[in-house]
């Protein structure tokens, strides 16, 4: 059995006061999903309040990004060995917003993933296609080519603890979903390429889907064999609508 997660990227919303009020109604509330690991995404600035929020619960915190190095003269980063110091367990890595706005590349994401293993953080890797990549029948080849130049180089053991999310860029924040056939077709691949480097060890890796993803689609999304879980952007930001959505499967 796969782990099933559900994650909350809130991205840059919310004040502090705001967060630990969106924390605190989740942690009320996880007692009703079971068997799923509900974890949550705030901004850098959160992380502390909210990580004393979630002490006594089961909701686990990530950060959304972090620096490529582990300390020294980098005005405005925020490394991984500080974030596991007030308790981060997971990083979201590779966004598309971070891909496209502020041009992190494959190098930039290996330097990433190396910071996150040498702290214990857990990497949420993402992938995707854009629009006009898909329309170009070309999906398959990027996601390919995204894995191959990150993942793919991991050592076994690093790889073992790598949580997958597959975000088609054109579902992001447009309340265009992708079909569950769809989610399926692109999760099933991303296990193939990802079991011609590490064998039957990608049988256990979470792949979690991204896009618009909310109460009403999560169910279908969620039923299908190669989605583990999903993660969730403007959703996430209603507890009610995040719990909706974990206790979908
Ligand atoms: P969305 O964002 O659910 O608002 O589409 C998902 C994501 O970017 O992680």
């Amino acid at each position: 059995m796969r782990k099933k997660i559900v994650a909350g990227n809130w991205k840059m919303n919310t004040l502090v006061f705001e967060g630990e009020s969106l924390a605190a109604q989740v942690v009320a509330k996880s007692n009703e999903v079971s068997g799923v690991s509900l974890v949550l995404a705030p901004p850098f600035t959160h992380l502390s309040s909210v990580a004393a929020g979630l002490k006594t619960s089961s909701v686990a915190l990530s950060a959304q990004n972090c620096a490529t190095e582990d300390s020294g003269a980098y005005t405005g980063e925020v490394s991984a060995a500080m974030l596991a110091s007030v308790g981060v367990q997971y990083c979201i890595l590779g966004h598309s917003e971070r891909r496209e706005y502020y041009g992190e590349t494959d190098e930039t994401l290996n330097k990433k993933l190396a910071v996150c293993f040498k702290n214990n953080l857990i990497p949420i890797f993402c992938v995707g296609e854009k629009l006009d990549e898909r329309e170009s029948n070309r999906h398959f080849e990027v996601v390919k080519a995204q894995l191959e130049n990150t993942l793919c180089k991991l050592s076994e053991s690093d790889y073992e603890k790598v949580v997958v999310a597959y975000e088609p860029v054109w579902a992001i924040g447009t309340g265009k979903t992708a079909s569950p056939e769809q989610a399926q077709e692109m999760h099933a691949f991303i296990r193939k390429t990802l079991a011609a480097k590490f064998g039957d060890k990608a049988e256990a890796t979470p792949i979690l889907y991204g896009g618009s993803c909310k109460p009403s689609n999560a169910k279908d999304i969620f039923s299908k064999n190669d989605v583990d879980g999903g993660l969730i952007g403007g959703a996430s930001l209603v507890a009610d609508d995040f719990i909706a959505i974990a206790k979908s499967f």
